[in-house]
């Protein structure tokens, strides 16, 4: 890793053709969303990934995993996306050919700051989906309050919409992140542990394309050592700072 200075990074951000951003959950922790992997406060500080975000899991306790997922969704209905997501969300209004933005993050704070065409490469929370392959009578509309829901004619039961340890990233959405990894000419690298493959892998593959890739993260992260830059500081502080106007 190189030094990088926030007055050289928002160099690069203004001269470049096409920047790509991969956000984690550290850019909603300003909004007060807690991150999965801080100690003390991240979620797995407070539980095991493989209960709570594996098919396993959730089929061994489906209720404990359910209500947490309400859990996250209620907290998520009452909080408001930052300055960081704003950002963002403005640069790409401007220009909308020269940023795609791609997120780990399942919360919809991005979409909610205005941000069109989010790659969401870990799902949604707010949706839902059949955990076992739906038959004619489990229609969603039709599943019977629980928790979670269930069909009332076979029992299948609903789970959340989003990636769990294990399990296929949507196809056509890591496509098209791929496809920016390769073709970006900088990638920033926002408020992740970079400990989740393949989302952490796009850093490595856009430097090995060629491209400027700079961390923005208060504490050291594993993709560091491929950055040109590291920015210590927070989302919500760094980001107005690159694509803000001034
Ligand atoms: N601004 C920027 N970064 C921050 C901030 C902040 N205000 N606060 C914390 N961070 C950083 C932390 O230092 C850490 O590196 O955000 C990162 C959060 O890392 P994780 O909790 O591991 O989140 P993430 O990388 O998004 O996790 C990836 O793991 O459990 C799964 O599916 C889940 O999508 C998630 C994936």
């Amino acid at each position: 890793m190189e030094g990088a200075s926030l007055d050289a990074v928002k160099a690069w951000v203004q001269q470049t053709r096409h920047i790509a951003v991969l956000t984690g959950a550290g850019i909603s922790a300003e909004s007060g969303v807690p991150t999965f992997r801080d100690a003390q406060t991240g979620y797995w500080a407070q539980f095991r990934p493989e209960d709570m975000a594996t098919e396993a899991g959730f089929r061994a306790l489906p209720q404990r995993v359910w209500d947490w997922y309400q859990y996250r969704r209620d907290l998520l209905t009452g909080v408001a996306p930052n300055a960081g997501h704003q950002a963002l969300a403005v640069f790409a209004q401007q220009y909308p050919d020269r940023l795609t933005l791609i997120t780990q993050n399942v919360d919809g704070l991005h979409q909610r700051a205005g941000s069109v065409g989010v790659l969401c490469l870990h799902g949604d929370i707010f949706e839902n989906r059949w955990l076992d392959a739906p038959r004619n009578c489990c229609h969603i509309d039709h599943a019977v309050a629980g928790h979670p829901p269930y069909c009332d004619r076979c029992g299948n039961l609903l789970r959340p919409g989003v990636v769990w340890f294990g399990e296929a990233l949507p196809f056509a959405t890591l496509e098209a992140a791929q496809h920016a990894a390769h073709t970006c000419d900088l990638m920033l690298v926002v408020g992740t542990a970079g400990a989740v493959y393949p989302a952490a892998g796009l850093a490595h593959q856009a430097r090995a394309a060629g491209a400027r890739v700079v961390v923005v993260n208060p504490a050291p992260s594993e993709l560091d050592g491929t950055a040109h830059g590291v920015l210590h500081g927070t989302a919500a502080e760094v980001l107005p700072q690159l694509f803000g106007a001034g």
